[in-house]
């Protein structure tokens, strides 16, 4: 047999099916100056070269056999996946329209009657042979297309991965930003508390030197006295008596500040867990008034009514961190200068915080949508758009919620409310 064509490749594979060898003989010896033949005298045998290596490329198929007809052997062959794709054509001494149109519809690609002229034979083989190959090459592009489209998305997936990796890491930069501010300002001023603290301390030592050097050369003169007491004013101790413990407690405050902070950050990271206790919400949002303060001060007039509310029990330094939010975005919201006003008040089971500016104001479509993480309306650098999804995991986990009142152009008001009896359940559930 003559497996290679003349170009020199490898030949197609034909499966010759007839139960007369005088047909087998002679189409056979035609066949395999062109192509590698097998052969089959029956349905079963055939079925079996069918699904057997080398596959043919393409069956010459006899209809009328006596174990099994061609019509039969055609549908098993359509039947198997393995076998579907080899295309079929009858040779069949039943030359009649209805037996050709059977034979196609059951799926072969052509029908020939025999006896048939070997020249227009072997030109049907050639074109089915073409058409197949032309298949075959387009199932391998669709199956090499769908591996890169699926390549890509796996592609497109893990570049969108990696961009919402760095949004995040963006995000978490200009928090850390927003916090290394609000600690530095402190440390400003605490140091430069020190620092007239260091020169008073020198003023009152210098008195205190002379005092001494007074008393060491006694008796006292009036004269000596009366130097004493010019040094006295000329250092301004009485002053001094007052401004020292200005200074030292607004230090203090100021590192209380900053220990707030860290302690708010830690909180942030659930490094422990501070505990639930009795909080006084004034005490929290003065606090915080205290660490953000410096930079309201300059464009708004914080204005308090504090109502009689009673103590609830809460997580005070996770509140601190709510009112931080709705004061700053309020502040934010002031473009030149503007008022904030803080209200509180209660009813039997809950107390609420207003805080209410009269800034820019909310625009209808954005109200629904400020608790959503990342919703910004403030350009890059300035907003992370987590500041009111925070504030509202953390009033859920008290058992409370926000809610907003807002006019574009006139302001808006931000009330918390919050249980005063605190439902078991939550505790534990923020404990967790
Ligand atoms: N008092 C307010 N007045 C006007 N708009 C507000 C006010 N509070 C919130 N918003 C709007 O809601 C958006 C989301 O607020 P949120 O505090 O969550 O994020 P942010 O302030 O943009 O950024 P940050 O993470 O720094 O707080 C803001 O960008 C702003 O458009
Ligand atoms: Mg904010």
């Amino acid at each position: 047999m003559n497996a290679f064509d003349q170009s020199g490749e490898h030949a197609a594979t034909i499966l010759l099916v007839d139960d007369e060898s005088i047909n087998l003989s002679v189409l056979g010896q035609f066949l395999t100056s062109h192509y590698r033949v097998l052969v089959a005298t029956g349905g079963q045998r055939a079925l079996q070269l069918a699904h057997a290596a080398p596959r043919p490329d393409l069956i010459l198929l006899d209809v009328m056999m006596p174990d099994m007809d061609g019509y039969q052997v055609i549908t098993r062959l359509k039947d198997e996946p393995s076998t579907r794709d080899i295309p079929v054509i009858f040779v069949s001494v039943l030359s009649s329209d209805r037996e050709e149109e059977r034979g196609l519809s059951l799926g072969a690609v052509d029908y020939i009657y025999k006896p048939c002229h070997l020249s227009i034979l072997l030109a049907r083989i050639r074109t089915h042979l073409e058409l197949k190959n032309a298949r075959d090459r387009l199932k391998d592009h669709n199956s090499f297309l769908e591996a890169e489209v699926k390549r890509r998305h796996q592609e497109i997936q893990q570049v969108h991965l990696q961009l919402l990796q760095s949004e995040k890491l963006a995000a978490i930069g200009q928090l850390a930003a927003g916090i290394a501010h609000e600690i530095n300002n402190p440390i400003g001023f605490v140091n430069s508390n020190l620092n007239t603290l260091d020169g008073y301390l020198r003023d009152v030592f210098s008195v205190l030197d002379a005092c001494c050097a007074t008393l060491a050369a006694s008796p006292v003169t009036i004269e000596a006295a009366s130097q004493l007491q010019e040094l006295k004013q000329q250092k301004q101790l009485s002053y001094l008596r007052n401004d020292i413990p200005e200074l030292i407690a607004e230090s203090r405050d100021g590192l209380t500040r900053v220990r707030d902070i860290v302690q708010g950050l830690k909180d942030f990271a659930h490094i422990d867990s501070d505990d639930w206790e009795l909080g006084d919400l004034h005490k929290g949002l003065d606090s915080t008034l205290n660490i953000i303060g410096n930079e309201l001060k300059y464009h708004c007039t914080v204005h308090k009514y504090y109502g009689d509310i009673p103590q609830i029990y809460c997580r005070p330094s996770q509140l601190n961190q709510v009112f931080m939010n709705l004061l700053v975005n309020a502040a934010q919201a002031i473009e030149t200068k503007g008022d904030i006003d803080i209200r509180t008040g209660c009813d039997d089971r809950a107390v609420w915080v207003d805080i209410s500016d009269n800034g820019n104001g909310i625009a209808p479509e954005n109200l629904t949508r400020l608790f959503e993480p990342f919703f910004t309306t403030k350009p890059v650098g300035k907003g992370t758009g987590l500041g009111l999804s925070i504030s509202q995991n953390i009033v859920r986990k008290h058992g409370g919620r926000i809610e907003v009142d807002s006019e574009l152009g006139r302001g808006s008001r931000f009330r918390v409310w919050l249980p005063i009896h605190q439902e078991l359940s939550n505790r534990e559930e923020c404990r967790a």
